[in-house]
């Protein structure tokens, strides 16, 4: 499997990234950075709100790479959307970034209300040159349609949480049939499958560990993975998953985990 996917830009994404969501500003970050790039992690997942824009962007610039080969993703936060200053909330990130463009830029939740306006910002925003790719997160097929039908950029990503104890296959198929690259996050459910038997099981067979088991099962369903380490042992494991292949049973078992857990939560002022 090729380490990179071809988004609907004609551009290509790294298939595994690292997410940074929880990952603290300073020496937590930029160690985390470093022994990523180090590992061949090339692609990084904020968002305004995490809080570490600004923390991402000071080992950016420290980093010997060209700015060409890494891919920065961050997403536009809900208060934004509401109070509708999308363009300067997303001119406040690329400053904390130090960038003079992103390689994604993401809607993170579908503000009810709000979303289709947000997207045609975001349209300008990608005509302009400063977002290389547009899309979103946590769509559903209803909202992306509702993109579709009044938008006229197709969104490159739809990022959501999936993993063997989530295993959202409607929406999935509805973007890769529509073009749309599924990135899933926590793609280890933040630990939640890790001690189930049939992934030790198959860990076992492969001289793997559950994470990777999990991780490469995301993989072969097409979609693209950005677990979160802050770990060199852990950061080092998540990489490894594109030598070995599941076979078909292999991939139907750990399916079957499939509870709709959700190790993400929805943020409260969308529950309204
Ligand atoms: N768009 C959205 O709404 C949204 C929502 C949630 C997350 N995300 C993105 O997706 C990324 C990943 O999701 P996540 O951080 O929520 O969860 P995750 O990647 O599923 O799990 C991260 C947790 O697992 C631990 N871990 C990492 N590798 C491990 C391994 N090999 N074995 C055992 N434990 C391991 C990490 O701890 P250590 O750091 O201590 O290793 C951390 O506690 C986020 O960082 C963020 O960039 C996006």
């Amino acid at each position: 499997m090729d380490k990179y996917i071809e988004l609907n830009t004609g551009r290509s994404m790294p298939r595994l990234g690292l997410g940074l969501y929880k990952t603290s500003n300073g020496s937590e970050m930029e160690s985390a950075f470093n022994s990523a790039v180090t590992m061949g992690y090339r692609l990084f997942d904020t968002a305004s709100a995490y809080k570490n824009e600004d923390g991402l962007g000071a080992a950016i610039a420290s980093c010997q790479l060209p700015r060409r080969e890494l891919f920065i993703t961050t997403k536009i936060w809900n208060n934004a959307q509401r109070i509708g200053n999308i363009e300067s909330a997303f001119a406040r990130s690329l400053e904390r970034l130090g960038l003079d463009y992103v390689d994604l830029y993401l809607i993170h939740w579908p503000v009810p209300g709000c979303y289709l306006d947000t997207w045609q910002v975001l349209e300008d925003i990608y005509r302009s040159g400063r977002a290389k790719a547009i899309g979103v997160s946590n769509f559903n097929e209803f909202q992306l349609d509702e993109i579709l039908e009044h938008g006229s950029i197709v969104p490159a990503v739809n990022q959501i949480e999936y993993h063997p104890l989530f295993v959202q296959d409607g929406i999935r198929r509805f973007c890769q049939q529509n073009g749309i690259v599924v990135q899933a996050y926590a793609p280890l459910a933040r630990g939640a499958y890790l001690e189930k038997d049939i992934m030790s099981q198959i860990a076992a067979k492969y001289n793997r560990s559950a994470a990777q088991v999990g991780l490469r099962w995301i993989l072969q369903k097409g979609c693209c993975v950005i677990p979160k380490s802050v770990r060199d042992d852990r950061l080092l494991e998540n990489s490894q998953i594109f030598d070995f292949t599941l076979d078909e049973y292999e991939m139907e078992a750990i399916e079957g985990l499939n509870e709709n857990y959700h190790a993400a939560s929805i943020p409260e002022d969308l529950l309204v």
